[in-house]
């Protein structure tokens, strides 16, 4: 009979994870901060005009896969340090990916395509639980994204993290809808459709949005049916991923400045993306924040490149059910947080927009408190 010898067991069956996150409020300990040096523009592509604003299509015609702007790099630098500083003080542990040179051009043995940036690590990377889960996007410009984490991702699986790659997907011309013509943001007259069909298994970290046993997600441009479903497959019964509407919005991706939980009972809602009467009903046991419109921005000199919608207002950070870090001009929103009890935290952050999202975009959780809960009757 063999006996299993000490030697032979493989290290960090019982390792205590140094990941560990359930849910979008829980006392935030550790984060992974995005960088943007060696940023590209987005290349044009169908997948890309089908979800950025109207009034950036001419110029992404004309930057296509170009490098963004050094003066732009350099003003977001600045209010990423603003951010970084503002997230060491309020006691959390920041790390970041290495710097990598989006510029170049790769191939697969279809395709090739330049990069993007590293500004959003929320997009390519789910966290849940214990485990880090590389997910298979739909934009070719992202191929490759993971890379510069992997130095970071090594070290907490070395520390035992669990560590998982979705199928990579070959992202051929057949997965485009060839004759998919983008919809007017929010022209709903229009019937609903995405650019992208099911014949690959994809999806985007930032589609999905953790409430402990509740995952809520949404279809998008970028994530289809078949890569709910691997999910939903992955983690098990233990996870309840909801489909939820939000057609309201023609353009769809990233659900994360569109229901965006707060804590426990209280979420904030876009009304420009979700009809909260479609929300599944059990949702209604939380209260609604129904998020004011954005204040209109004071702009800079780069909003011409600016890839999202003003609605990144809402994309807010909360480092634990109290303290919410909110963009500086935004006082609008930080007056209905305030009234139901939150502690604002004001950042400048205008310029960071062009490369994608604001703060929860920019971060990945990397550890909160808390444990796997149930938070709904459902
Ligand atoms: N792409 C979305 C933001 C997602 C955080 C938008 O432009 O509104």
């Amino acid at each position: 009979m063999n006996k299993t010898s000490p030697e032979s067991i493989v290290p960090g069956l019982n390792s205590p994870s140094p990941v560990s996150s359930y849910n979008e409020w829980g006392l935030l300990e550790e984060v992974i901060v995005g960088r943007i040096e060696n940023a590209c523009m987005a290349p044009d592509q169908a997948s890309v005009r089908a979800v950025v604003p109207d009034a950036v299509i001419p110029e992404l015609s004309r930057g296509s896969g170009k490098p963004m702007p050094e003066g732009l790099i350099t003003k977001a630098n600045e209010e990423l340090s603003e951010f970084i500083r503002i997230l060491e003080g309020e006691g959390v542990t920041v790390k970041r990916p290495d710097i990598y040179d989006h510029t170049r051009l790769f191939k697969t043995p279809d395709w090739e395509s330049t990069g993007l940036c590293s500004a959003c690590p929320r997009d390519g990377f789910l966290v849940i639980g214990d485990e880090i889960i590389e997910t298979p996007m739909a934009w070719r410009s992202r191929y490759h994204e993971g890379l510069p984490y992997r130095s970071l991702f090594r070290d907490y699986f070395n520390q035992g993290a669990r560590w998982t790659s979705a199928p990579k997907p070959a992202l051929l011309d057949s997965l485009y809808k060839q004759d998919f013509v983008a919809p007017a943001e929010h022209d709903t007259e229009s019937p609903m459709d995405y650019v992208i069909n099911d014949s690959e298994v994809v999806f985007d970290a930032a589609d999905f949005i953790r409430c402990g046993k509740d995952i809520f997600c949404h279809l998008s441009n970028v994530t289809n049916r078949s890569g709910i479903q691997w999910l939903q497959r992955h983690l098990g019964d233990q996870y309840r991923i909801h489909v939820i509407d939000t057609s309201l919005w023609r353009k769809p991706m990233h659900i994360d400045a569109s229901f965006v939980p707060l804590r426990p009972g209280l979420v904030l809602i876009n009304p420009d993306d979700i009809d909260v009467d479609k929300l599944p009903a059990f949702t209604k046991q939380w209260d609604f924040i129904i998020a004011p419109r954005p204040n209109k921005s004071s702009g800079t000199a780069y909003s011409y490149l600016n890839m999202c919608s003003d609605w990144l207002s809402a994309n807010v950070l909360s480092l634990d059910e109290n303290r919410v870090i909110v963009e500086a001009q935004q006082t609008t929103l930080m007056d209905s947080l305030k009234a139901h009890g939150l502690e604002v935290i004001p950042c400048a952050f205008e310029h960071f927009s062009p490369f994608g999202g604001a703060f929860h975009c920019a971060t990945l959780d990397i550890r909160r408190q808390g444990q796997l809960e149930s938070y709904f009757d459902v």
